[in-house]
């Protein structure tokens, strides 16, 4: 059986739109970082410690993803381009079929 996916739209930080394919389980990060060579560097490799896949998710989408956890709260609140609404790690999301036209762009390094 093929596995789920939903089609994603990822701006990156030159403003260029990227469609990706998204696999059902698999966290977002590892979808822009390493099936897609996005420049997300993911150095935790996942944990919501670093902060490097940071996105910002288009508003029609904040409240269908599932909630932060207090993990990435936190991290979030380090950060410097934060947006209350809008911030995520990447890692944090794991895509399944529902998040079919979920659109993210790539937040700024800090
Ligand atoms: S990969 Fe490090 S916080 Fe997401």
């Amino acid at each position: 059986m093929k596995a789920a996916m939903a089609k994603l739209t990822v701006t990156d930080r030159k403003g260029v739109r990227h469609e990706l394919d998204g696999k059902a389980g698999e966290r977002l990060m590892f979808v822009l970082r390493d099936d897609y060579n996005l420049p997300v560097e993911g150095t935790c490799g996942g944990c919501a410690s670093c902060g490097t896949c940071h996105v910002f998710v288009d508003e029609a989408w904040v409240d269908r993803l599932p909630k932060r956890q207090d993990d990435e709260e936190q991290m979030l609140d380090s950060l410097r381009h934060v947006d209350e609404r809008r911030s995520r790690l990447s890692c944090q999301i794991i895509v399944d079929a529902s998040m079919d036209g979920l659109a993210v762009t790539l937040a700024p390094e800090e």
